[in-house]
């Protein structure tokens, strides 16, 4: 029963996302030509706008598809944040051939082997795996796989080597030269060997760089051409280039109808902000990938909404608490928080506009009204949302919606989500040594 709701749930959503963005899916206007990343700041783009630059690879058939898959995937991608929470977690997968890993979202440039091969990354800030599909790779949803036979400087990582200590389920069979490992989640599944080669980022090189060369991926599991895992286990990006970059890094995700790769991903200390509203990191040791912060409440308008204090509070056993997510374009929040958000978000914009649902928004309306503010609070900041960090408009017509959603139906997750929707354009400081995320206003927008 609870997995048809979630399913029900899911495909009404999608067609929320449909209607509200029906009116920009012909606009594939001239797209301006991609910016050089430099110095150690790589252009960002999302994966599948008018422009993409993944093309004809993204899944989706059109920019309105892809919004509606992108609601869609919000729910499993919760599902799977939430199941990370906790070591073990039982939960329904909600929807078949979903999803070990995301589609891209947001994506960067890079470079692998020697002499170099061009990749589109998708920058994951819950992920800690760097997988790319290599050649020969069976199941992989791409033309263009990373072929190591054409690298002078790519080697598979022995068994028995650190790293292959802390790859996922490693495997080495009896005669096997090189460290294996597998993922799978719901029924999808991945199968790699653990590998290093020189990967240039912008204007850096990291040498020795581990990662998973995808030999196999069943369901849809692999992402097209890579995983920039920006996450804060021991294999991640982050860690494997702690001494170059300091565990350090911001970006400024573009909006979903910015047509180039006008956002950036600004690695190490160099060139951060000084002055930024920050909120302390929390750790969860058994999902040490995550970035949880101490949201504390929601306020709208000049109103702290009341909560309960145990659907905000950070917990590490069961997973509770709040992440920021670079890969979730809807902030979802626990179903107490939701309504008490959307309850006064209706009751600022008034008795005298009608309230509507169009699919999975529940806070619709089919007038011009004003929005009330909304403001994130934390630990220590406070981050007051702009309107289009909030609500999601039609390109024609007058309707608009609070673009936020409670968790999906029927499932009793105990994450709330930051999403990319309301983190565009702003720069996200996430500075690790110190222990602390931080928010910044920043257009970078490009139309
Ligand atoms: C993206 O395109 C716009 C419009 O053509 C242009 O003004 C802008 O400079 C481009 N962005 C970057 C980062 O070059
Ligand atoms: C707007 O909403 C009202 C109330 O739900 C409805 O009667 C009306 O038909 C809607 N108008 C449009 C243009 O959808
Ligand atoms: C979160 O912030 C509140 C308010 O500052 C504080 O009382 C609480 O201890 C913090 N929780 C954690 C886990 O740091």
């Amino acid at each position: 029963m609870a997995l048809r709701m979630s399913i029900a749930a899911m495909s009404v959503l999608a067609v929320a996302a449909v209607l509200v963005v029906a009116g920009t899916a012909a606009a594939a206007a001239s797209c301006p030509a991609t910016p050089p990343d430099a110095g150690a700041t790589l252009q960002v783009s999302h994966a599948f706008g008018p422009c993409s630059p993944l093309g004809a690879e993204s899944a989706a058939p059109s920019w309105a598809g892809f919004l509606a898959e992108q609601a869609a995937r919000d729910a499993s991608r919760l599902l799977y944040l939430d199941s990370l929470a906790v070591k073990g977690r039982a939960y329904a997968p909600i929807a078949s051939g979903r999803q070990l890993l995301q589609t891209p979202t947001y994506v960067v440039r890079a470079r692998l082997g020697t002499p170099a091969q061009q990749l589109l990354l998708a920058v994951d800030t819950s992920n800690d795996a760097a997988w790319i599909p290599c050649s020969g790779c069976a199941g992989c949803p791409t033309s263009s796989p990373f072929n190591p036979a054409a690298s002078a400087s790519y080697r598979p990582v022995p068994c028995g080597s650190p790293q292959c200590v802390l790859a996922p389920n490693p495997s080495c069979s009896p005669n096997a030269k090189s460290c294996g490992f597998s993922l799978s989640y719901a029924d999808s599944s991945l199968q790699a060997a653990l590998s290093q080669d020189t990967l240039a980022v912008a204007g850096d090189v990291v040498k020795a760089y581990t990662f998973g060369c995808l030999q196999r991926a069943t369901g849809t599991a692999a992402p097209p051409q890579g995983l920039l895992g920006l996450g804060r286990g021991p294999l991640s990006f982050l860690s494997q280039t702690k001494d170059m970059y300091g565990a350090t890094f911001s970006y400024c995700l573009p909006s979903f109808k910015s047509l180039n790769f006008s956002g950036t991903l600004r690695l190490g200390r160099n060139g951060q902000p000084r002055r930024i509203k920050t909120t302390p990191l929390l750790a969860n040791p058994h999902r040490s990938s995550l970035y949880y912060v101490n949201m504390t409440g929601i306020r709208v308008g000049k109103k702290v909404v009341s909560v309960p204090a145990s659907a905000l509070a950070f917990d590490p056993a069961t997973g509770a608490g709040t992440v920021l997510d670079s890969g979730t374009m809807f902030t979802r929040l626990v179903a107490p928080v939701y309504l008490a958000l959307r309850d006064e978000v209706r009751r600022r914009v008034g008795a005298a506009a009608a309230v509507s649902s169009l699919g999975g928004f529940d806070t619709c309306y089919n007038t011009t009204v004003a929005w009330p503010p909304v403001t994130l609070l934390f630990d220590g900041m406070q981050v007051t949302l702009p309107e289009e960090n909030v609500v999601i408009h039609t390109t024609y017509g007058t309707t608009s919606c609070l673009a936020m959603a409670a968790a999906p139906d029927g499932v009793n997750t105990v994450l709330n989500v930051i999403a990319s929707m309301q983190q565009q354009n702003h720069r996200v400081l996430f500075d690790v040594p110190n222990g602390r995320v931080g928010f910044a206003r920043e257009s970078c927008t490009a139309a």
